[in-house]
């Protein structure tokens, strides 16, 4: 049996955008003292606002890498506006999982950490 079914077990085995970039133009880490879990997203930005690259590292639990994995893979090519705005549901919906109440914070810790990072950068 797979536990939250295939894209976050795809995901959490074979993460997409793990790393770090030369020069992030948005960089932010982030830490659910709930859990201990820790990551950092970056983004790089074309010279139009749009999101050229996108990394994430951190020490993830198999819920919040997963969805830190789709999560790049939702941002890049949106302009930075779109990545600003991309309600949380988008990648809740994109994980799909019935993902518990509890475990809610897990699945957007990456997506929280964004959001405070693009919003500190004033975009
Ligand atoms: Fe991983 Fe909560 S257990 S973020």
């Amino acid at each position: 049996m797979i536990p939250y079914g295939e894209v976050i077990h795809d995901h959490s085995r074979h993460p997409r955008n793990v790393g770090s970039l030369d020069a992030p133009d948005i960089r932010r880490e982030g830490y659910n003292p709930f859990c201990g879990d820790r990551v950092r997203i970056e983004l790089a930005l074309a010279p139009d606002g749009t999101v050229r690259d996108a990394r994430f590292q951190g020490d993830l639990c198999v819920i919040a890498k997963a969805a830190a994995s789709v999560l790049t893979e939702l941002v890049i090519g949106l302009p930075i506006e779109g990545a600003r705005d991309l309600p949380e549901e988008r990648l809740l919906e994109a994980l799909r999982a019935e993902i518990q109440p509890a475990r809610r914070k897990c699945a957007l810790l990456a997506f929280e950490t964004l959001q405070s990072g693009i919003k500190e950068s004033g975009r």
